[in-house]
């Protein structure tokens, strides 16, 4: 399915058929790119950029590498091709002829969905608007930039959802995207972990490893919506995700390789001192992450959660995969309850508890990265384990929020601790100031093409097979 490029707004819905639609969104064109001007990455505006842009969305290379100013980048809207008799596959509607427009009772359930996932997007990239600035290497400078314009391309795609289904509310909520702003006092972004800083890069890594991954499982369960719009919107975002993922796992990683050949060449206690970030302050790190990361999927129990399933509009990770009625009306599901000083599992209706279902998947994935990072220490010969902290670590956001722990604390490892305790041994479960601040003072911008920053391993290869000294970013 081929993409127009000839229109001011690159798409493959035929905008070009619509002309009230196409309009609206040429009118909002300039205030994205406002947006981006105003809160995107603070430099490199007038830079090329090796950037990939989507020529196609089928499977087979839908990515077009070339050198591209930023603000010359083609956003645009693009759907995964049409399934031919895509019917609903859960919930009360389940057999129906997937919809094709808002049924008029869920409107404003849907747009709150897509409201939610649309506005992380350009959070996002105002979070780690001044990364840039001190890029361990023009490979790493390059991959931050193409994670931030696909995110506003993510944007992109919510708002048309936005201008196309939703008339008028649907137009004021696309310009609230612009609006609000990650960490502003008086607009913030929805959610929290959109509103905590990035301040480096390995903060960096950690939310495109941790928060992008939570992107990936509500893009994943809004791609079974029975909305199909919805449904094909979200399966060609994920395949942009990947990619963001994918700089998370391996920037991780290169930190734990460079990390690791220091503890070998110097001492294990003497990386600091030779300028790497050592595996204590790296899981603290994670641990900060992951937690926050684990309160975006919401409360355990959540009516809002049950009802959009019912309703047909958000499904559960891979809905069509599970050998199930997709009613859930008699189903049980376990999930982790605080019981003295003990954890036990307790079931509870799969309808209620759905979002603990989607924490578990989004959990094992997690997992999943955590044991190819010690293997990569493994390798090295070096004794050292990263963990995932436990779920009810450092929670904001349900069942273990402090609130509902009632003076109890959780440590990472999942024991139920006084708040003495916690006070006592917070620092070394997350990052101090005393860790942010020395992270902070490693970030130095290294821009020779093949030179890499010396906290940082290079990456084992390019980015579409490029050689090691290769361009990315063209400086001058
Ligand atoms: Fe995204
Ligand atoms: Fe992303």
């Amino acid at each position: 399915m081929a993409i127009d490029y000839q229109e001011r707004i690159p798409n493959n819905v035929d905008l070009s058929e619509d002309r009230r639609l196409k309009r609206a969104l040429e009118a909002w064109q300039p205030n994205f790119l406002n947006w981006w001007q105003e809160m995107g990455p603070t430099q490199f505006q007038a830079n090329e950029v090796y950037l990939r842009t989507a020529i196609s969305v089928d499977s087979k290379g839908w990515a077009n590498f070339g050198h591209v100013k930023m603000p010359d980048y083609r956003w645009g809207i693009f759907l995964a091709e049409r399934e031919e008799g895509r019917t609903v596959n859960f919930g009360e509607h389940k057999g129906e002829a997937a919809w094709q427009e808002v049924p008029g009772e869920y409107r404003g359930n849907l747009r709150r969905l897509i409201v939610t996932q649309g506005d992380t997007e350009p959070a996002s990239v105002e979070q780690q608007r001044q990364l840039g600035l001190t890029a361990p290497s023009l490979y790493d400078l390059r991959n931050l930039l193409q994670v931030n314009v696909e995110e506003g391309r993510h944007l992109w795609a919510m708002v048309y959802l936005l201008h196309g289904f939703f008339g008028r509310d649907g137009r004021e909520e696309a310009e609230q995207m612009l609006q609000r702003h990650s960490g502003d006092v008086d607009k913030p972004r929805i959610l929290g972990a959109f509103n905590e800083e990035t301040p480096d890069w390995l903060s960096f890594f950690m939310f495109t490893y941790f928060t992008d991954r939570d992107g990936k499982y509500q893009l994943a369960s809004l791609a079974e919506s029975g909305f199909d719009p919805l449904s094909r919107t979200c399966r060609f975002m994920l395949t942009e995700e990947a990619h963001h993922m994918f700089v998370g796992e391996t920037g991780v990683g290169r930190v734990i390789l460079r990390t690791c050949e220091l503890m070998k060449e110097h001492g294990e206690d003497k990386v600091r001192e030779m300028g790497g970030i050592d595996l204590t302050t790296l899981q603290k790190y994670l641990n900060f992450h992951c937690s926050v990361s684990l309160d975006l999927f919401g409360s355990e129990r959540s009516t809002n959660a049950a009802n959009f399933y019912s309703m047909g509009l958000k499904g559960r990770y891979g809905e069509t995969k599970i050998d199930d009625d997709h009613l859930l009306g008699n189903d049980l599901y376990p999930i982790l309850e605080m019981e003295g000083d003990k954890f036990v599992l307790r079931e509870d209706n799969a309808l209620t508890v759905i979002n603990e279902r989607l924490r578990d998947d989004y959990v094992t994935d997690c997992e999943r990265g955590v044991r190819r990072w010690n293997q990569i220490i493994k390798r090295q010969g070096l004794d050292f384990e990263l963990k995932l902290p436990h779920r009810a670590f450092n929670r904001q956001i349900g069942s273990f929020n402090l609130e509902n722990l009632a003076g109890k604390r959780v440590s990472p490892d999942g024991r139920v601790i006084t708040e003495a305790e916690w006070t006592q041994n917070v620092g070394d479960w997350l990052p101090t100031d005393e860790d942010r601040a020395y992270v902070i003072s490693l970030m130095q911008s290294v821009t020779e093409p093949g030179k890499f920053a010396n906290w940082i391993a290079p990456p084992a290869r390019g980015i579409n097979n490029q050689p090691a000294d290769f361009e990315y970013v063209r400086l001058n």
